[in-house]
């Protein structure tokens, strides 16, 4: 190959190298990045400054099936990671369904629970509907990364905490209730064992009313059927 034809090949590849970098990820942050959110810009670092931006919340509360809206305000930003999580974990939680266009969903833990960009463009005070998942979890926040280019970005942008509306549902801990995926029918199942539980033991005391047809001994004038009931919760995952 003659240098001048190398010379052109090496620049093409430099030039195609560099375009693809101006965001980072131009159609959005890949699965590796769900847990440090972290875009794996080469020879970059996060900004070190308070973000420009902020994580307006609908409300400051979440019920299931009440879908809440989330806006990222501030300046113009290409790039974005975006999460629910509970406090001090890294697992997100709920959902984000159908994104505007220029944003999708990806499969961090669980379907659509994460949200970035799909092209490569500025865009500036965007609102995504959020939904809960069907458990309730506590105290959650909205995590971001957010980059205006492939060098300046911010990790770990955060919203308000946002409480569940409805704390009695949530008397789980938070490990039994990530491995118990409750759903509505399941907790009321649950709900009554609990109080069947409280009296481990019924007695049902029938008094028979004159003893005709037991036939089997004259002196026993009433007769006492105890049964007890042995309540035995089992719970299968
Ligand atoms: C994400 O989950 C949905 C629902 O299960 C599935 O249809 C989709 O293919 C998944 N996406 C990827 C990239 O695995
Ligand atoms: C975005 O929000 C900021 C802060 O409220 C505001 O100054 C700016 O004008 C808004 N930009 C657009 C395009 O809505």
């Amino acid at each position: 190959m003659p240098p001048v034809c190398t010379i052109l090949t090496v620049g093409s590849v430099l030039t195609v190298l560099s375009l693809m970098n101006v965001h980072g990820y131009p159609t959005g942050a890949p699965i590796s990045a769900c847990e440090t959110m972290v875009p794996g810009h080469v020879r970059t670092s996060a900004q070190t400054s308070l973000a420009p931006y902020s994580i307006h919340l609908s409300s400051s509360m979440y019920s299931r099936d009440e879908p809440l809206t989330v806006t990222i305000i501030g300046p113009q930003y290409g790039g974005i990671l975006l999460q629910a999580r509970p406090i001090r974990h890294t697992q997100p939680y709920g959902t984000f369904p159908s994104p505007h266009k220029g944003f999708k969903t990806i499969n961090c833990s669980n379907p659509f629970d994460s949200l970035t960009h799909s092209i490569n463009s500025l865009r500036q005070n965007v609102s995504f509907t959020w939904n809960p998942a069907s458990h309730a979890v506590g105290d959650i926040e909205f995590v971001a990364t957010i980059a205006q280019n492939h060098n300046v970005y911010w990790v770990g942008v955060r919203s308000a905490v946002l409480s569940n509306a409805n704390p009695t549902t949530a008397v789980f801990t938070t490990e039994a209730a990530t491995t118990i995926a409750m759903t509505t029918a399941e907790a009321t199942t649950i709900d009554m064992t609990t109080d069947a539980a409280t009296d481990v033991y019924t007695n049902i005391i029938t008094y028979g009313s004159d003893g005709s047809g037991s036939g089997s001994s004259a002196h026993y004038q009433n007769i006492f059927i105890i049964i007890v009931v042995n309540v035995i919760i089992t719970l299968t995952m």
